[in-house]
């Protein structure tokens, strides 16, 4: 191994945050941080500065990041000579200002977050988004939210053919939404809350298939929801509330099969509620109040039983309360109030809590003595009327399913044998009709030939539904204490969360003495798998190693700091870490996990992790953050790059993995690394390599500090881990432009990875 090990001698990252700096940037970082700064990171300080226009003289900077300071002024258009810049972002300053057209030169950008400042356009009264930035090829994110911005939305913004994510809500931008932004096939989040835009939304929306989230509530649009909207089948999250929308919904909203939270209350909606919406079996959150929906509740919604919200106050809804609404597990919230209800209030379930403020303003209800309404009298004649209402939608509707399962056994069959395989899981997504029966089939009635692996809580069983598609079903031992508590912590999880990296629930099976999990299934093991089988053969090499890892930072990055709310993973570990067919590696396990809905990052937790990965806090008592996901990670980076377990017997009270590591650091690293690393790698033949395992090691270090304060957070993680590697790939293959091209890593005939090729991640949402 080379004498240079630990060689960090040109500064290229240059990481502050969160270090309570206060005054002006020090103007020596521009000189001191020479020519090879590539990151700046003071994010989360007390800066209080103009933005120093010496930045634009650090001409390798890809990173910068300066938000949640106290930075004021206006944005440099300097910047614009730092033609490597890929990431700006200024979110939580106080800017002021417009923002400089000349961004729009910097051809590498590809995050622009400029949120909560006091932007303004270069004409304060219509000045809006520059459209120069609309030149930004290869931007995909855009981020200007909670600005003075007013104007209307450049229609160039069209071109940027591949923005994933765009927010710019909370401004007060007028004008309507170009049409011409359903040519924006990349995007996956649009957020235009709380500005003035007004007309419709195009109906070229619906050529958005990739979206997930749509936020254009507190709005002044109109005219009728066009309905392509209801045909975006990957969208999670639909909120159009607060807008003047009139009309009825369309009669088949069922194209929105993984939507989960749906909030369309606060316009001008008629008709009757489609019973279609029975079909979307994902929704947890679901408000229609404040509309003018007639009719009866639809019988149909009687499938969505993971609704945990439903709010259907202040419509003109009429007949009775289903009973069904008592079954529904995990609802907790509903709200009928105001409405044209009548007859018997259901007991049990979410009524048996429920007040009389969600009831008000019915003046047909009665029964609930609890809450002090009438008693309800059996009026022998309205009888024969109800029993037909309810009868011959019932007999419709059984109908309907017995043709819907007839449909789903045998109509999509696959007919060759080989194509079994392929059979797009979103097929089964959507219809939750997998029943205990088809388990018991599709798993040989859970015969031990299946297991895939055993948990604390239940087995992992291996099995093939009826559709054709592989899967992994998770069956909680519900004798369990505890085993209820972890399926709903996953479930919830899961059904919200949608990542790459991240294992996808395909389906669940929950009855009271029955609960499983139906899974994507992982053909290629764990990561524990691949590092400690040693009959597995697998050698893996350094920028195999290194992908593995940035796949799992960029799920955390993820849950920790992407998605709305935090998650907590707390068990992460490499077992918990799984390969697809392309090896791209998912984090599943979410039994013990943690949403927090306050951003108060801090949760006490009665599960424990797992020994060995667990930080010193959490282990001794017991609070959970996003800094004990970060020491398992640390400790996991460590476990991957020396091929030792925490728990190996050369460890334990006086020397653990890390002090190990720490104590061979930098220069004896030699000493630690998997030897499996040195065999006939470039590691042991080039010295300059041995500074990307310097800098690995340095990351698992800081990661499994024992004070929670020295860890990095995920966001960081990522964006060393990806210069690391970029830095990597430069040097092994100076010819190849790895930016450009898709290619895959495969394992080839003996289960091995092909090291010639190398998989490129695009920047994940
Ligand atoms: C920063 O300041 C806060 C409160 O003033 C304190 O709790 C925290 O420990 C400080 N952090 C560092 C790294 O000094
Ligand atoms: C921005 O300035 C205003 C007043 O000028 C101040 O109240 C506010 O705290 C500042 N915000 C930040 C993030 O510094
Ligand atoms: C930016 O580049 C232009 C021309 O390339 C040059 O005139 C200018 O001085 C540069 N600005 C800074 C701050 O380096
Ligand atoms: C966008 O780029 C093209 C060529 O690259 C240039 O001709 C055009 O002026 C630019 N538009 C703006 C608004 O900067
Ligand atoms: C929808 O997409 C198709 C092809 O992807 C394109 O030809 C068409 O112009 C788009 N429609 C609108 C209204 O943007
Ligand atoms: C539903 O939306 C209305 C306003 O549109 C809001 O007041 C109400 O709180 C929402 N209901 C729930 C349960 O979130
Ligand atoms: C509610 O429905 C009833 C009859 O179905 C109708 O008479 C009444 O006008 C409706 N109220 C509103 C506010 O639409
Ligand atoms: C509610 O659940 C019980 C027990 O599972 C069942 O007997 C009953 O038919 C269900 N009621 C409705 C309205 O679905
Ligand atoms: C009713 O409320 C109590 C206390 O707030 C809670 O423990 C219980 O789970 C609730 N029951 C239902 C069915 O929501
Ligand atoms: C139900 O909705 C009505 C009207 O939207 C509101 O006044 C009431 O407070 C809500 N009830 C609950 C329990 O949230």
């Amino acid at each position: 191994m080379a004498p240079h090990v630990g060689n960090l001698s040109f500064l290229s990252v240059l990481n502050l945050t969160l270090t309570n700096l206060t005054g002006p940037i020090p103007a020596e970082l521009g000189l001191a941080s020479c020519q090879c700064l590539q990151v700046l990171d003071s994010s989360a300080n007390s800066f209080v500065d103009v933005v120093p226009t010496w930045l634009a003289k650090l001409p390798r900077l890809q990173v910068l990041e300066l938000g949640a300071n106290k930075l004021i002024g206006s944005i440099p258009a300097s910047l614009r000579n730092l033609t490597s810049l890929s990431r700006i972002d200024m979110p939580y300053n106080n800017l002021t200002g417009e923002i400089p057209p000349e961004l729009g030169l910097i051809q590498e950008l590809s995050h622009l977050h400029l949120g909560t400042n006091q932007l303004t356009g270069d004409n304060k009264l219509i000045g809006g988004l520059p459209v120069e930035i609309s030149n930004i090829s290869s931007l995909a994110r855009l981020g200007v939210e909670n600005n003075l911005l007013t104007g209307p939305i450049p229609e160039s913004i069209a071109m940027l053919e591949n923005l994933g994510w765009l927010d710019l809500s909370g401004n007060d931008m007028l004008g309507p939404i170009p049409a011409q932004m359903g040519l924006l096939g990349s995007l996956e989040r649009l957020s235009f809350h709380a500005n003035k835009l007004s007309g419709s939304i195009p109906s070229s929306f619906g050529n958005l298939s990739l979206l997930e989230n749509i936020d254009l509530s507190s709005k002044q649009l109109s005219s009728m929801i066009p309905a392509s909207l209801f045909h975006l089948d990957k969208l999670i999250t639909l909120d159009i509330s607060h807008n003047y929308f009139v009309g009825a919904l369309p009669v088949d909203v069922s194209g929105l099969r993984q939507v989960y939270q749906m909030d369309i209350s606060s316009n001008f909606l008629i008709g009757s509620t489609p019973d279609s919406l029975g079909q979307l079996s994902m929704l947890i959150y679901l408000n229609l109040s404040h509309n003018s929906f007639k009719g009866s509740i639809p019988g149909p919604l009687k499938k969505l039983s993971s609704l945990a919200s439903l709010d259907l106050s202040f419509n003109n809804l009429s007949g009775s309360i289903p009973t069904f609404l008592a079954n529904f597990t995990y609802l907790t919230t509903l709200n009928l109030s105001f409405n044209s209800l009548e007859g018997q209030i259901p007991e049990g379930g979410v009524f048996s809590n429920l007040t009389l403020q969600s009831l008000i303003g019915n003046v047909g209800l009665c029964g609930a003595p609890r809450l002090d309404l009438s008693t309800c009298l059996d009026i022998p004649h309205s009888r024969n009327k109800h029993v037909l209402q309810i009868l011959l939608p019932t007999l419709t509707l059984a109908f309907g399913a017995i043709a819907i399962c007839i449909y789903l056994l045998f109509g999509k069959k696959p007919k060759g044998g080989e194509d079994k395989h392929f059979v797009n899981a979103n097929d089964v997504i959507g219809h939750q009709i997998v029943s205990y029966h088809e388990l018991i089939r599709a798993t040989n009635s859970f015969s031990e030939d299946n297991i895939l692996g055993c948990g604390s809580f239940g087995k992992v069983f291996k099995g093939q539904l009826s559709t054709g598609l592989v899967v992994a079903i998770k069956v909680i031992d519900v004798q369990l204490e505890q085993a209820s508590q972890t399926f709903d912590a996953e479930c919830q999880v899961l059904r919200m969360v949608r990542h790459r990296n991240l294992i996808k629930i395909l389906n669940t099976c929950s009855n009271l003495d029955f609960k499983a999990l139906v899974l994507q299934y992982m053909p290629n093991g764990s990561l524990e798998m691949l590092l400690h089988q040693t009959k597995s053969a697998v050698r893996l090499g350094f920028l195999e190693r290194l992908c593995i890892m940035l796949d799992v930072s960029m799920a955390m990055d993820y849950l920790h700091h992407e998605y709305y709310n935090l998650i907590l993973h707390c068990d992460l570990k490499p077992s918990n870490v799984l390969f697809d067919e392309e090896m791209t590696a998912h984090v599943a396990d979410f039994g013990i996990a943690r949403l927090i809905l306050d951003d108060n990052s801090m949760t006490c937790v009665s599960m424990p992790g797992t020994v060995g990965y667990m930080a010193p806090e959490y282990g001794s008592l017991g609070k959970a953050s996003r800094k004990s996901d970060v020491f398992s990670y640390g400790i996991m980076l460590l476990e991957v790059f020396t091929g030792r377990k925490p728990t190996d017997a050369i460890f334990g009270a006086q020397l653990t993995l890390r002090q190990w590591v720490h104590r061979a650091f930098p220069a004896e690293l030699v000493q630690v690394v998997d030897v499996q690393l040195l065999q006939g790698s470039s590691l042991s033949s080039c010295n300059r390599d041995g500074g990307f395992l310097a800098s690995v090691f340095e990351l698992g270090l800081i990661c499994s500090s024992d004070l929670p304060d020295h860890r990095m957070t995920m966001h960081d993680v990522v964006v060393v881990l990806k210069k690391i590697k970029a830095d990597y790939t430069k040097l092994s293959h100076p010819f190849s432009n790895l930016n450009k091209t898709k290619e895959r890593r495969v394992l080839n005939q003996e289960g091995k990875i092909d090291s010639n090729t190398v998989s490129y991640h695009p920047v994940a949402f």
